[in-house]
C-alpha cells in the first residue's frame, strides 16, 4: 500500500512541475504548458531550394536547423520568421530568415524561400558568412513592421533592422547603432556582493564590439504587438551579457541609455546561483501589463557558478518586471525559470540544453510562447488566458 501510494505521490508532483502549476510572481504570464502532441512544431528540411545571389549557386537554406523564431498576428493567423541555417561549415553554415503560417497556431505552412538572406548589397560585409540570425517583430499604428535581427559576418554580430509593410518584402535598414560607444563587456563589473558579473573577460571574440537582441516594448492589441511610447519615446531591451537599453522617437535611430561618463548602463544584470547566472538576453519584444513593462527573458547557467539544479551552461528563460514610469527600474524579477531544456529535442541538438525564447503572441484567447530548442528546432508552449 505504501508503495502505490509513493507512486502515485510522485507522479502528482512531477506533473505539478511540468506544467509549472504554480506561478513564481503575480505579474507573471503563465503558468506555460508545452504543447506535446504538435512539438516540435518546425524542424529542418531538405526540399528548401534556395539559389544564393551571394554563391551564385542552388543550397538548401534550411537543411541543417531551424530555430529562434519571431512571432506576430495577422489576418488571424499566426506568423513565424525563424533562423534556418543551410548546412555545416565555417560560421556553422550561414542563417537566413524564413517565414511560415498557421490558422491554429500550432500547424504551420512554410514559405518555399527565405525572406532575408544575405545578398550582394552594401551590407553583405556585415553577413558574410554567418548570415542573419534572431529576429524579433513588432508593428507601428499604421500597420509597418519593424524586425531586429543580428547581422553576423563570423567575428561580430551587429543588432541590425529592417522595415516592411506586407510581411514578405523587408527593406534591410543597417546596423541599429551608429554612434561608437565604448565597449564595456570586456571590463570586469562587479555586483553588490563583490562577485564578477562579467564572463567574458578573456573571450577574444568579445573582445571586439558586439551587440544583438533588441526587444521593443509593445502594447498587446486584439493580437497585435504594437510599439508602445512611455515618456514619448519608444524603448528597446537589447544586449547579450546584462542587458542595455535604448529609446527612440521613431523606431529607426535609437539612442543608447548612457551614464554621463559615456557608459553603458546594464539595466539588469547577471545573478550568482541563479539560473540567469552567465548571461542575460531579452526574449520576445516586451509587453506592456497591469503592473509594468514585462520583459520574457533568455538566460545561460554558469557552469561553476550558476543554480546546480539546472544543466551546466543550459539556456532557460525568465521573466522580468520593469516600470511603466522609468522603463530602465528593474522592479522584480523571478528566480526559478519558467521554461527549462526537457524534451530530448531541447536537451540534444546542435548546441545542447537550450530553449530560446523569441516570439510571443496573444491569439485565440492564449498566449503562446515559440522557442528554439538546442538550436535545431522551434517549440510552442502555451497558457490559456482565463476571463
Ligand atoms: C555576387 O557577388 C559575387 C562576388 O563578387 C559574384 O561572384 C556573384 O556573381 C554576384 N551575384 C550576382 C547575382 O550578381
Ligand atoms: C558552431 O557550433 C558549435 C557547437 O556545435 C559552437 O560551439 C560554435 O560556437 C559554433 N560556431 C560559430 C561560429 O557559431
Ligand atoms: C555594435 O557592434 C558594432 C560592430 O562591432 C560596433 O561598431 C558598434 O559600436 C557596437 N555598438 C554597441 C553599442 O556596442
Ligand atoms: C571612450 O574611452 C576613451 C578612453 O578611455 C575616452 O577617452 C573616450 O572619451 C570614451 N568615449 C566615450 C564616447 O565615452
Amino acid at each position: 500500500m505504501k508503495f502505490y501510494a509513493l507512486i502515485i505521490l510522485t507522479i502528482i508532483i512531477t506533473t505539478a512541475c511540468d506544467s509549472n502549476d504554480q506561478k513564481e510572481k503575480k505579474w507573471m504570464i503563465g503558468p506555460f504548458v508545452k504543447v506535446d502532441s504538435v512539438n516540435p512544431i518546425l524542424t529542418p528540411s531538405k526540399d528548401g531550394e534556395f539559389f544564393c545571389p551571394v554563391t551564385n549557386k542552388i543550397i538548401f537554406w534550411e537543411a541543417k536547423d531551424v530555430f529562434n523564431p519571431a512571432a506576430l498576428v495577422r489576418k488571424e493567423k499566426v506568423v513565424l520568421f525563424y533562423r534556418a541555417e543551410d548546412f555545416k561549415g565555417k560560421d556553422n553554415g550561414t542563417s537566413r530568415i524564413g517565414m511560415a503560417e498557421s490558422t491554429d497556431g500550432y500547424h504551420f505552412i512554410r514559405n518555399k524561400k527565405p525572406i532575408l538572406f544575405p545578398d550582394n548589397d552594401s551590407l553583405n560585409v556585415y553577413e558574410w558568412t554567418g548570415g542573419i540570425e534572431d529576429p524579433r517583430v513588432v508593428e507601428d499604428e499604421k500597420g509597418n513592421y519593424y524586425m531586429t535581427y543580428s547581422s553576423f559576418d563570423g567575428n561580430v554580430a551587429r543588432l541590425c533592422l529592417a522595415k516592411s509593410c506586407d510581411l514578405k518584402n523587408w527593406e534591410k535598414l543597417g546596423p541599429v547603432f551608429k554612434n561608437k560607444i565604448n565597449f564595456s563587456f570586456d571590463k570586469i563589473e562587479r555586483d553588490e556582493k563583490g562577485m564578477l558579473t562579467k564572463k567574458y573577460v578573456n573571450n577574444q571574440r568579445r573582445k571586439a564590439y558586439w551587440n544583438k537582441s533588441g526587444a521593443i516594448v509593445c502594447n498587446v492589441k486584439e493580437g497585435k504587438n504594437i510599439a508602445a511610447k512611455i515618456n514619448s519615446k519608444y524603448w528597446m531591451y537589447w544586449g547579450d551579457s546584462n542587458i542595455f537599453l535604448a529609446s527612440s522617437d521613431n523606431l529607426i535611430n535609437w539612442e543608447i541609455l548612457c551614464n554621463s561618463k559615456g557608459d553603458m548602463i546594464p539595466v539588469m544584470k547577471t545573478r550568482i546561483g541563479f539560473f540567469d547566472s552567465y548571461l542575460v538576453e531579452p526574449g520576445p519584444p516586451a509587453i506592456i501589463v497591469e503592473q509594468g513593462i514585462l520583459l520574457i527573458y533568455n538566460s545561460k547557467n554558469d557552469e561553476k557558478t550558476g543554480d546546480p539544479l539546472i544543466g551546466k551552461n543550459a539556456y532557460c528563460a525568465g521573466q522580468a518586471l520593469f516600470s511603466m514610469d522609468d522603463p530602465s527600474n528593474l522592479i522584480d524579477r523571478c528566480d526559478t525559470s519558467f521554461l527549462k531544456p526537457e524534451r530530448p529535442y531541447e536537451i540534444e541538438g546542435q548546441i545542447n540544453q537550450v530553449c530560446f525564447v523569441e516570439g510571443l503572441v496573444n491569439f485565440n484567447e492564449k498566449w503562446l510562447i515559440y522557442y528554439g530548442t538546442a538550436d535545431s528546432k522551434i517549440a510552442v508552449a502555451e497558457c490559456i488566458i482565463k476571463k
